[in-house]
């Protein structure tokens, strides 16, 4: 559970209705295939730079480091599947990262480390998770490609319960806003 006053926050893509359907399709498949636990239609999305918690007095703030950012709509095509041993999950990822995530990640990432907050300085990986606690990866690796056409960025909350996490979005950017 999360401490009172406190949020769990991270700022993703999260895709139309189509290609939610088309990412837990196989994220079915590739638990049937890899054991674990399938990510479910509605909890879907795409991280793009992770706060962790933080106080809630600082969303307001955090939201602030969203909005002078100006994009454009892009297009994300989602086309390989991978498996990582350190965190057991089977993901959806693009053997492109388009030019247009790079310049959304560094950009919310300078802005959220000018708040002192702490950010993963590794090079971004972007990626779907589709299945965790999986044994393997999946035999085959490459997908029908998924065009996913991004619209927006959101800022997301990791509300945890009794019965697991649930993600709520609190805040919205369409891109493409300022034209
Ligand atoms: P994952 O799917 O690879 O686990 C909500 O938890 C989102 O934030 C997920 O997309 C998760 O990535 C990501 N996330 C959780 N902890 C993280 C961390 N320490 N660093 C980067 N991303 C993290």
């Amino acid at each position: 559970m999360q401490a009172a006053g406190r949020a769990r926050v991270f700022f993703a893509l999260w895709p139309d209705a189509p290609v939610r359907r088309g990412l837990a399709q196989l994220a079915v498949e590739a638990r049937t295939e890899c054991g674990g636990r399938a990510t479910p239609s509605d909890k879907i999305h795409l991280t793009l730079v992770f706060v962790g918690d933080i106080e809630r007095s600082r969303i307001a703030a955090l939201k602030a480091c969203a909005a002078p950012i100006d994009a454009q709509p892009f297009e994300l095509e989602l086309d390989a599947l991978g498996w990582w041993r350190h965190n057991r999950i089977v993901w959806a990822g693009a053997k492109r990262c388009p030019s247009a995530i790079v310049a959304l990640v560094a950009a919310l990432s300078a802005n959220v480390a000018g708040l002192g907050i702490a950010v993963d300085d590794r090079p971004y990986v972007p990626h779907v998770t589709l299945v965790r606690n999986a044994r393997g990866a999946p035999k085959q690796l490459l997908m029908a490609p998924l065009v996913w056409r991004a619209r927006e960025l959101v800022l997301v909350e990791s509300v945890s319960g009794a019965g697991g996490s649930r993600y709520e979005v609190i805040a919205k950017w369409p891109f493409g806003a300022s034209v």
